[in-house]
């Protein structure tokens, strides 16, 4: 009776009606066997092997990460290391790639990711997130990934405008599957990712839209500190890279780390002692900002209680910058020092990672193959995961 009620409709009905039904199936689904239930809390992120990581990164987002993995509060948390998207750019350079594998392995570790609360693992190895990508194509078009401004902002640094290469560009699609893969709910990330969750939050919307509620929409989590967001470069420049040589790693040994603050770019106007300073785009007094606590000053600097008291000082005039240099030091020694130890530890059980990465692949694997099992029941392409396309087929053709 339904059947013949149907079939009257236009095409574009039935679709809609074949939809709604089935978001009230998913939904129904959810709800009695629980087995997604909406409150799950998932964390979804990952970082590029293109190079050890450094103390931007830990103050722009690992440091964050591993707060949210201790507070108890995510049922899943999944890191992971981006050996894919670190293709994009650097087709020409596997070995780059390769090589950075343990390092940024070594790094999470060693920042306190820790593997029994947190899955870590290598992108390439869930091949699944390749076809989900390839899936999300059509629902992005080429002058929405054109107005990406990560994406503008990367092609004009790479000098890349008259030739980008095809996976580069769409590498905020393959973000998306990277984070739809796992249903994620939050993705803790530097600011610099905020328009490649925004384009993920469209890609859910648009395919929720189309092909019925499939997919989760992520929030971003963003560094709760103005400086953590975008730490600059000892040499003032906005942004630590590699390529500018000028940042400080996480395995960067003691002597170094104090080399690098004691030359680091301060107030170009504050010649002498005397003169008043300026704190703002101050890196010195930017890294303060991100790394100091008042507990710092009873212990190397009792003469200020907080750090609005020694800016204000600087401010005034009369303070140097050897005696702010030497505090920041301090500082980031005393916060740097169980991240080498532990760094060291690690190093010395390389099986023991490469098991790490080895049991995280595997157990992330099997969750992105369960997404794209429900995307593909989703879009009507799970010919033979189901008995129904083949009873449609002969109910057609016996009509
Ligand atoms: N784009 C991120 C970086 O530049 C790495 C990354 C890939 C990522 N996929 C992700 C981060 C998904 C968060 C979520 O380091």
């Amino acid at each position: 009776m339904t059947a013949i009620f149907l079939k009257n409709f236009p095409e574009i009905v039935k679709r809609k009606i074949e939809l709604v039904t089935q978001n009230m199936y998913n939904k129904a689904r959810i709800c009695l066997t629980g087995e997604m239930t909406m409150a799950e809390k998932i964390i979804l992120t990952g970082d590029r092997p293109t190079g050890k990581l450094h103390v931007g990164h830990y103050v722009g987002s690992l440091k964050r990460r591993v707060e949210l993995q201790n507070s108890g509060t995510f049922d899943k948390i999944f890191i992971m290391i981006a050996d894919a998207q670190a293709l994009t750019d650097n087709a020409d350079n596997p070995a780059k790639v390769r090589d950075n594998i343990m390092e940024v392995a070594l790094d999470y570790l060693s920042v306190g990711i820790d593997p029994a609360k947190s899955h870590i693992f290598i992108q390439s190895y869930v091949t699944e997130l390749t076809e989900l990508t390839f899936y999300y194509q059509n629902l992005v078009t080429v002058s929405r990934l054109q107005r990406n401004p990560t994406v503008k902002a990367e092609i004009q640094m790479r000098n890349f405008e008259a030739s980008i290469p095809v996976g580069f560009f769409n590498y905020p699609i393959s973000q998306a599957a990277d984070i739809t893969a796992f249903h994620a709910t939050a993705v803790p990330v530097g600011e610099d990712q905020e328009p490649m969750l925004e384009q993920c939050r469209e890609i859910v919307r648009k395919f929720n839209d189309v092909y019925g509620e499939t997919l989760t929409e992520p929030e971003i989590i963003l560094p709760s500190n103005q400086a953590c967001m975008r730490l600059p470069g000892i040499d003032g420049k906005s942004k630590m890279s590699k390529s500018l040589g000028n940042c400080i790693y996480l395995s960067d040994e003691p002597e170094d780390i104090k080399k690098k603050i004691m030359s680091m770019f301060t107030d170009p106007t504050h010649l002498r002692r005397e003169d008043p300073g300026h704190t703002e785009n101050n890196p010195v007094f930017i890294y303060l900002d991100a790394f100091c606590r008042d507990e710092h000053f009873a212990e190397f600097l009792p003469e200020y209680s907080c750090l609005d008291e020694l800016r204000a000082h600087y401010e005034r005039g009369g303070l140097g910058d050897v005696k702010v240099k030497k505090f920041l030091n301090n500082v980031m020694q005393e916060e740097l020092s169980p991240i080498r130890a532990r760094r060291k530890e690690y190093e010395q059980r390389i099986g023991d990672v490469y098991d790490i990465l080895k049991a995280g692949s595997e157990v992330a694997k099997e969750e992105a193959a369960k997404t794209l099992s429900e995307v593909k029941h989703a879009m009507k392409i799970d010919y033979f995961d189901t008995p129904e396309f083949l009873e449609e087929q002969v109910k057609k053709y016996s009509e």
